[in-house]
C-alpha cells in the first residue's frame, strides 16, 4: 500500500517593517500579491500551505494558515520554526536588509529626533535556511531594477538555491504592487525560462510546476 503524502509549503510575502519608534518604520511598497497568488495555486494543487506575512491589505486563501509578522527579524523565526516540516520554501517577502539599530520606545519629538539614522544589517533568511537545508527546494525572488539577470544568478549560486524569480521593477505596473508580472526564471540547473507579462495568478501556477512538477 502506498500512501500518498501532501507536499507542505511555506511562503513568505509582503514587506517588513523596521521600527525606529511606534509610530515610524523603514519599509518598501511591496504588496505580497504574488506571495499570496502562489498561495492559491498550492491550495488549488491540495499542496498544505504555511504562509509568513508582513503587513499587507490581502485576505489570505481559503486554506491557506497565515502567520502575520512586521520585522525581519519575526519573519526569520517564524520560518525559522516552521522550515524543518516544509518541502519547499518560497520566499517572496521583500525583506528589508537594514533596520535602525537603535527603536525607541516612545515617539521620537521633532525638536530632539536624530537626523541621522544609523542602520544594521538584518539577518539574511533565505540563506540561514540554505544553509541547514535537508530535503526542500529552495526559491527566491530577486527584485532589480537594473542588471536583471546578472543579479539573479549571482543570488541563485550565493544564496545555494534551486531557483531563482527575477523581476524587473523599473517597469511601471509590473512587479510591485501591481497585477500582472513579468518574470525570469533561473534554475541551478542552467534552466532559463521567461513569463509573462501575464496575471500574477497565471504566472504562480507555472512556476510551481516547475519546481515540484506533477504533484
Ligand atoms: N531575503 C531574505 N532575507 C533578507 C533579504 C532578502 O531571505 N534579509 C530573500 C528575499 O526574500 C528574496 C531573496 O532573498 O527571496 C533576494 O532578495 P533581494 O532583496 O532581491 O536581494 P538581497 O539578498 O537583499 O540583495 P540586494 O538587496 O543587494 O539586491
Amino acid at each position: 500500500m502506498t500512501i500518498a503524502s501532501t507536499i507542505r509549503c511555506l511562503i513568505t510575502a509582503g514587506p517588513t517593517r523596521e521600527y525606529l519608534d511606534p509610530v515610524r518604520f523603514l519599509s518598501n511598497p511591496s504588496s505580497g500579491k504574488m506571495g499570496f497568488a502562489l498561495a492559491e495555486a498550492a491550495l488549488e494543487r491540495g499542496w498544505t500551505v504555511d504562509l509568513v506575512a508582513g503587513p499587507v491589505a490581502l485576505t489570505e486563501p481559503d486554506g491557506a494558515i497565515l502567520y502575520p509578522v512586521e520585522t525581519a527579524e519575526e519573519m526569520f523565526h517564524q520560518v525559522d520554526a516552521l522550515f524543518d516540516v516544509c518541502d519547499i520554501l518560497i520566499m517572496t517577502a521583500a525583506v528589508s536588509d537594514f533596520r535602525p539599530r537603535q527603536r525607541l520606545p516612545h515617539k521620537a519629538k521633532k525638536d530632539q529626533a536624530e537626523l541621522v539614522i544609523e542602520l544594521e544589517r538584518t539577518r539574511d533568511i533565505l540563506a540561514a535556511m540554505a544553509e541547514r537545508k535537508a530535503h526542500q527546494v529552495m526559491v527566491g525572488f530577486a527584485a532589480e531594477t537594473d542588471q536583471v539577470e546578472s543579479y539573479a544568478q549571482k543570488k541563485l549560486v550565493e544564496k545555494q538555491l534551486d531557483w531563482i524569480v527575477a523581476n524587473d521593477v523599473s517597469f511601471m505596473g509590473l512587479g510591485f504592487a501591481a497585477d500582472d508580472n513579468q518574470v525570469l526564471l533561473l534554475g541551478a540547473n542552467g534552466q532559463r525560462v521567461e513569463l509573462g507579462p501575464e496575471r500574477k495568478q497565471s504566472i504562480a501556477r507555472k512556476l510551481l510546476e516547475y519546481w515540484i512538477p506533477n504533484s
